[in-house]
């Protein structure tokens, strides 16, 4: 990767991106972070030996590529700046960067219609497992971006998981399903464990065989290709355990119920973004 990519907010999510750039082969010094927080520059300086600045003027000067990851609230002020130094960027040799922003329910167009010229805008939605490199994230161009932005935003979420390429309108979607879903996924985990306890194992016996099933489940449908119901079925035998079992999820409705999760926290997203 030659590109110089600039983090806007030094925060969890900028350093999860940071590290898996690092790891999968980014030069520190093609990255640049700054922060409201001095302890945090120095965390990250001294963690991945990046660049770093307390102005946020420098990474737009010195970058390709800005992830502004500030949260939402922080979002216009940023932007402000951004704005302020649009002419300097304008005339600079290198011209604008690609602007991508992570922030939870704000709009391409909100961020468009804050700077005074036509940016490319990438709108992207990580979630929490890119901490671990397992992150899943959704993108949206916007009006002004070409297919070369959409290859240098990939190639930064890449480096923490997979990615995929989403009408705008979807962002609420994914926010329900990806973005709020780890949180599904822990939930399942630790009742499995419980269930792992009721029928007799330690606990920490059980917490380790209930998460490691279900990312080996999720990585044989992410590596084999299979549908996830095939996969099922190879695993049930007639009059067998795992049917037995699956009857019971039935029972309980677990794929309805999954089914409205996912909507109720969509329709949240949709109430609460700008
Ligand atoms: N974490 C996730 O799972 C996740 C998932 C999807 C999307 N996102 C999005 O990612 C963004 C960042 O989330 P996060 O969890 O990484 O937040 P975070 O840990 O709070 O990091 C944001 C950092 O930016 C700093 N900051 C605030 N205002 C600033 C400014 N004007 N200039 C430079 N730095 C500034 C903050 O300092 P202070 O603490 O002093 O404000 C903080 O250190 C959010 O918009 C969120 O919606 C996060």
């Amino acid at each position: 990767m030659k590109l110089r990519v600039g983090f806007v907010g030094a925060g969890a999510m900028a350093e999860a991106l940071i590290r898996g750039l690092i790891k999968s082969g980014a030069a520190p010094r093609q990255i640049i972070a700054s922060d409201v927080q001095a302890a945090r520059l120095k965390y990250i300086k001294s963690q991945y030996g990046i660049k770093t600045s307390a102005n946020n003027r420098s990474i737009y000067e010195n970058s390709d590529v800005v992830v502004l990851a500030v949260k939402p609230q922080n979002l216009e002020e940023v932007l402000v700046e951004l704005a302020d130094i649009t002419q300097v960027l304008t005339e600079s040799v290198k011209g604008l960067p690609l602007i991508v922003s992570i922030a939870a329910g704000i709009s391409i167009k909100f961020v468009e219609e804050a700077l005074p010229v036509p940016y490319p805008v990438i709108r992207a939605m990580p979630n929490t497992p890119a901490v671990v490199g397992q992150g899943a994230t959704a993108i949206s161009p916007g009006s002004s971006t070409r297919r070369e932005h959409e290859t240098q935003c990939r190639s930064i979420f890449e480096a923490v998981g997979i990615v995929v390429n989403v009408p705008e309108a979807q962002m609420d979607a994914v926010t329900g399903l990806s973005g709020s879903g780890p949180a599904y996924g822990y939930v399942i985990i630790e009742a499995l464990a419980d269930a792992g306890v009721r029928v007799g194992l330690p606990r920490a016996v059980a917490l380790g065989l209930a998460a490691q099933t279900l990312a080996g489940a999720a990585k044989m449908v992410l590596e084999t290709g299979q549908h996830p119901g095939v996969l099922k079925d190879q695993v049930t035998s007639p009059g067998g355990t795992t049917i037995a079992g699956l009857q019971v999820m039935e029972r309980g409705g677990i794929r309805g119920i999954l089914m409205d999760t996912v909507a109720a926290a969509a329709d949240r997203s949709k109430e609460l973004k700008r």
